[in-house]
């Protein structure tokens, strides 16, 4: 099988600041900064260790493109991004300066002011300790917090409305173990119903990251956290995303949010202020 090469404009820089000093090669990372390979640095082209190659137009191209990752194809640099006709909007896999995002019509899925989406993830993952047992990841999305709550838990489940979305992560190296995983199974399909399939008191820790209010109400609303406190077991946990605390629309969200939860049965709401969300107790 081919190799997969990704490439941002953080990897491609140092390419043309190697052949500026005259370099016959480089180091550089091929999968957004999870390993780095050597390539050699030609008079056309760049080339990779398997023979692949980009002329150096492509990378160029690439590393003055901060939007957008590019997947090497056929020896071209292809834009990693997708419309969806689940959603009818345009997802783009967009360069950080670690583990990337998805920009949503210009919304993007994960922190990066002042963290990463990989610190981002963490914090979600953090908000549930210990987070153990069997554990549902409720909107897969790029695969973070399946794949970051797979490290401890016993089994995580993890359930995507959009395979265009999954599509997407299957381009992007650091999603590669949402689908390798032996702990992680997915799910395609809507969570506000597949929720229903799962037997009572099946989950010891939920973990609640959906897109903003406006853009899935279903999955805020009291019916959809009586169908999650059925699945989770006595004394378990959910960590639900919610936004923002100091904005005003935050507040505003996770004051609903809580009453919501309360009334569905939660005992206990608690705002998880670095997580950017609350935690319910069963
Ligand atoms: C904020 S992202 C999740 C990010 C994810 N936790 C990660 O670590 O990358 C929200 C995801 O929920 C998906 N989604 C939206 N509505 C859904 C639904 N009803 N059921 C399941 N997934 C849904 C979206 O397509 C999107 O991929």
């Amino acid at each position: 099988m081919t190799e997969r090469y990704v490439l941002s404009y953080v990897h491609a820089a140092p390419l043309l600041l190697a052949r500026q000093a005259g370099e016959a090669t480089a180091r550089t990372s091929l999968d957004l900064g999870l390993t780095t390979s050597e390539v050699h640095l030609g008079a056309e082209r760049v080339v990779f260790s398997d023979g692949q190659w980009l002329r150096w137009e492509a990378v160029e191209e690439i590393a003055e493109d901060e939007s957008v990752c590019y997947a090497v194809e056929d020896n071209a640099a292809v834009k990693i991004q997708r419309f969806s006709g689940v959603s009818n909007m345009v997802y783009v896999l967009m360069p950080t300066q670690r583990a990337p995002t998805v920009l949503v019509s210009g919304i993007q899925m994960h922190r990066v002011r002042d963290t990463d989406p990989w610190q981002d993830t963490l914090e979600k993952i953090r908000a549930l300790s210990p987070l153990q047992g069997r554990v549902l990841d409720t909107c897969t999305g790029l695969g973070y917090t399946a794949i970051a709550a797979a490290k401890t838990a016993q089994s995580v489940t993890t359930i995507e409305l959009d395979s265009d979305m999954l599509e997407i992560a299957r381009l992007n190296p650091w999603s590669a173990p949402l689908f390798e995983h032996p702990k992680i199974s997915q799910v395609v399909g809507d969570s506000y119903e597949e929720v229903e399939r799962f037997e009572a008191s099946s989950f010891a820790r939920i973990i609640h990251d959906p897109p903003m209010l406006n853009r899935a109400g279903e999955l805020y609303s009291s019916e959809f956290y009586r169908r999650l406190y059925r699945i989770l077991k006595d004394r378990g946990r959910l960590y639900h995303y919610v936004g923002d605390p100091e904005s005003r629309s935050g507040r505003n969200t996770i004051r609903g949010v809580s009453r919501r939860l309360r009334d569905a049965g939660f005992q206990r709401v608690d705002t998880r202020a670095r997580a950017f969300g609350v935690v319910a107790y069963k």
